[in-house]
């Protein structure tokens, strides 16, 4: 932010006015950041409901059988990568549980998820709370926690907004979270240390394989296998929360399974809830120079010709369709371009529409701190920064309420 100061003179007096102006543009990696709306594009998104051969798509059974399945392998083929869907077995370990954890409201499993591929295996480490109050197999928010390990304490000694494990547990709710590291280290050099270099190598030597995005997305589906098994937990109700690019992995997992009954993308951004097309913030060529290593090879292709992509993030979002699904973003994080993936919403609404007609949302982008909530589609623009917080957390558990 430019502070730039004006002197006003009125009535003889002199006043002071410091306005603060957002800057219009940035510079990054080489390459100017546009933050102006009037010099995003002109841009035509990739058609939701017409398949590749042109067909145009009116009703679900088309929607399921043919286009959903095309949309999934252009993201597949063009973005994430392929998700390998085989291995040759998984096993459970609980190594640790406290049934009176959190003063006793909670019980605490610690599960040690191991997934074998010829010959080797790797462990994804889930952490899970269920409320003690509840007799029922408890419906699930389960966070792909991208920041520090001690978001996610199972002690409870160390507590974050990013993971009001206690909040969510008094909502009636069990709170669940794995780290992406598990799965993949998330850093350019050491990404494929994990499920890429010790189940699937084949996928390292492909330009569709799937790399850090694609194996985290992987294990919230090895998570939801072990929530299969596991009686304290209703499956079928288990929400996916993901933060920034953990928001990005949230969607492309809940694209990919099914089984997971609600997603929540938070500022997600780039390659997650936003527009490529709008060029606004952090854009495909940014996001391929800075982060590579997310997406599969072919991605880079397009990061000098965006408009060449066949898919754009609308369509990511329309795979949801007609599962709940719960977008934010914040008023200080331009990079994310909030717009944009509000617009995203905005466009992926006719595939919702093919199962409630009746579904409408407000074209223009809502106001600050006015979540718009439309039957399964929850959307919020917050003031603050970039985060996951307490905020957020509190509107998707009402959101949830009526709809998990
Ligand atoms: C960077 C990156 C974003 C990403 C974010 C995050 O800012 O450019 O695409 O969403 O990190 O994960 O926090």
């Amino acid at each position: 932010m430019k502070i730039l100061s004006k002197v006003l003179v009125a009535s003889g007096l002199c006043f002071y006015a410091t306005l603060a102006v957002a800057q219009k543009t940035d510079q990054f990696m080489g390459e100017i950041v546009n933050y102006d709306e009037e010099t995003v594009p002109s841009y035509e998104l990739p058609a939701l409901l017409k398949t590749n051969k042109g067909r145009q798509v009116s009703n679900i059974g088309t929607w399921e059988k043919v286009r959903r399945p095309e949309i999934i392998q252009l993201f597949e083929e063009n973005v994430y990568g392929y998700t390998p869907k085989k291995f040759d077995s998984i096993r459970y370990l609980v190594t640790n549980e406290v049934p009176d954890a959190m003063g006793g409201r909670a019980h605490l499993k610690e599960v040690a998820i191991r997934v074998w591929n010829k010959g080797n295996s790797v462990t994804i480490n889930l952490v899970l709370f269920t409320p003690n109050k509840s007799r029922q197999p408890a419906p699930v928010f389960l966070l792909i926690n991208n920041r520090g390990k001690r978001n996610t304490d199972p002690t409870r000694a160390m507590k974050s907004e990013f993971w009001p494990a206690e909040m969510v547990i008094d909502s009636g709710y069990a709170v669940a979270a794995f780290h992406v590291s598990d799965a993949a280290p998330d850093n350019k050099t050491d990404y494929s240390h994990g499920v890429l270099d010790q189940l699937y190598p084949e996928v390292l030597q492909q330009a569709n394989g799937m790399k850090a995005i694609g194996a985290w997305a992987w294990a919230a589906s090895r998570v939801m296998d072990y929530f299969t098994t596991d009686k304290a937990v209703n499956a079928k109700r288990v929400a996916l929360v993901g933060h920034s690019r953990g928001g990005k992995t949230a969607l492309w997992a809940g694209a990919q399974d099914q089984r997971f009954a609600m997603v929540v993308s938070s500022c997600s951004g780039s390659t997650g809830a936003s527009l490529a097309r709008r060029k606004y913030g952090e854009t495909v060529s940014l996001i391929n120079k800075q982060f590579g290593y997310w997406f599969n090879d072919n991605y880079k292709q397009f990061s000098k010709n965006v408009d060449a992509l066949p898919v754009d993030q609308h369509m990511l979002i329309a795979l949801m369709a007609p599962r709940p699904v719960y977008t934010t973003n914040a008023a200080q994080d331009r990079w994310a371009d909030p717009r944009g993936s509000y617009l995203s919403v905005v466009n992926a609404l006719p595939a919702f529409r093919l199962y409630d007609g009746q579904l409408t949302l407000p074209s223009e982008m809502p106001a600050l701190n006015e979540p718009v909530w439309r039957s399964v589609i929850g959307y919020h623009f917050r003031q603050g920064k970039h985060d996951l917080n307490v905020y957020d957390w509190s509107a998707v558990i009402k959101f949830a309420q009526t709809r998990l």
